[in-house]
């Protein structure tokens, strides 16, 4: 019997069988075995179901999501994403670019997604299995991350020369992009340009941030955003949730105020701001408008909300007063009880031999409070007490103080690590007594606090 060596084939076709070989995740000599008895005895063609979701019970839950992977060093933050679209309860079915595979490998992607992984718009395989129409037509949505500068010139033109460009091409699907590159290639007239082109078709963007770029010693606008924030973004986009409150504006205050001692000293806490923003993106996903008035954090601005970034608690308190009246108002953000009475307008110098400098506080202004007993103060005002001991005597009693409807309170001892963590467990503690919640991540805290909010509003308002 003939025997074949793999060493003696052609160099394109051993190329192309160490490709098939890796996106199947087999040896060369097993993909050659697999090969021959396909050729010998076709397979059946059946359609093939898309994977198990993950669990969760968010707006992605049962959503299918076709994950075009494309050719940028960001294409491992795909990996995560993957991941993250499957916590809340999404399948995700990765297409990847030959460019992407020069940056991870489809093993990976399809063992994070639980699925194969489509790469190829020849191959006799992917297209008896599901076909490239089939796959535009399957998803829910088709969500390209990330989008090179390359295949955003593609889609703009309308090129069909891959399996992933051909997809996007043939999809009637709502699509969503996460570009990524070098400041810049974004910056550049071409790409703005397709960029327009693009978003003229209905083409959702989400991002890019601005932040160091893989190359060393460059920085700017075009990291492509986080895995959480593109699952916002796709999250706002197949959201057919009811939206309660539509129709109502809300202030959300997020993060840590930062006090001045002089131009290069300031007072400040361990807010993240990850719980504030988590809350405002929820309000907003169920209808309302909400205006988040965020303290100096790094985490970006979430989606569909308006931001406004402020320094201390004073420029907070007015920015939320500007905002009055709303109809609700949840006030998150860790504001600095004291400020330095008086900032010194120059930086304060160590002086050899002499004590250090006294450092007055003064008082600064309570923004709960303040909304809590405004005029026309909001029909739902809530307040978190982050405390460290006494827990619920504190939260009751800022009930009364502040004015508050109800109160989120949360341990953060520094062994909870809820300060600056992902996860969060709180109590909710109002008039009608205190109701514990599990320990859960801030998006899920932030998930159910919302759904609270509409369901306590819409009764305060029957
Ligand atoms: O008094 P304490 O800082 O523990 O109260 C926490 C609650 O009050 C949070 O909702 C916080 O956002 C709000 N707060 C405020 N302005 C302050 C202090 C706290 O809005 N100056």
């Amino acid at each position: 019997m003939a025997s074949i060596t793999i060493r003696n084939l052609d160099d394109a076709t051993k190329q192309s069988l160490r490709e098939r070989a890796a996106r199947n995740g087999r040896s060369m000599e097993e993909e050659v075995r697999h090969l021959l008895r396909e050729t010998s005895a076709p397979a059946a063609v059946d359609e093939p179901t898309w994977p198990e979701p993950g669990g969760g019970d968010a707006a992605l839950a049962g959503k299918q999501i076709l994950l075009i992977i494309t050719g940028g060093i960001a294409a491992y933050k795909s990996l995560d994403l993957i991941r993250r679209l499957r916590e809340r309860g999404a399948s995700v079915r990765p297409v990847m670019t030959r460019g992407a595979m020069e940056f991870i490998t489809p093993l990976a992607a399809g063992a994070l997604a639980a699925d194969r992984v489509f790469t190829d718009l020849f191959s006799r395989e992917d297209e008896q299995d599901v076909g490239h129409i089939r796959l535009a037509r399957g998803a829910d949505l088709v969500l390209v991350a990330p989008a090179t500068a390359d295949f955003i010139a593609k889609m703009a033109q309308g090129h069909a020369d891959d399996l992933a460009s051909t997809i996007v091409l043939a999809s009637d699907r709502p699509i969503l992009i996460a570009p990524a590159m070098n400041p810049v290639m974004w910056n550049a007239p071409a790409l703005q340009r397709n960029l327009r082109q693009v978003r003229e078709d209905d083409v959702q963007v989400v991002g890019p941030m601005r932040g160091e770029m893989a190359e060393s010693g460059e920085a700017g606008l075009g990291r492509m955003a986080e895995p959480l924030d593109i699952v916002a973004a796709a999250t706002h986009m197949l959201d057919d949730r009811p939206r309660p409150l539509t129709g109502k504006t809300a202030i959300v205050t997020s993060g840590p105020t930062h006090e001045p001692i002089d131009p290069v000293r300031y007072i400040a806490n361990r807010s993240s701001g990850k719980q504030g923003h988590a809350i405002a993106a929820e309000l907003a996903a169920l209808g309302a408008s909400v205006t988040l008035v965020s303290g100096p954090v790094t985490i970006p601005d979430p989606h569909g909300v308006s931001t406004v970034r402020v320094e201390s608690a004073r420029e907070m308190l007015d920015a939320v007063e500007q905002l009055l009246p709303a109809d609700i108002a949840v006030m998150v953000a860790a504001v600095a009880d004291w400020r330095a009475a008086g900032e010194s307008g120059e930086k304060i110098k160590k002086k050899p031999g002499k004590a250090p400098p006294p450092l007055k506080l003064a008082e600064n202004p309570d923004i709960l409070k303040t909304v809590g007993h405004y005029g026309k103060r909001p029909s739902l005002v809530v307040g978190f007490a982050a405390e460290t001991q006494n827990l619920i005597d504190n939260a009751r009693a800022k009930l009364e103080r502040k004015g508050a409807d109800f109160i989120v309170a949360n341990d953060v001892s520094p062994e909870t690590g809820v300060m600056g963590g992902d996860r969060n467990r709180v109590r909710i503690v109002s008039a009608k007594g205190v109701e514990e919640w599990p320990e859960m991540d801030k998006q899920s805290v932030a998930a159910r606090l919302a759904q609270e909010i509409a369901a306590r509003f819409q009764t305060a308002m029957a």
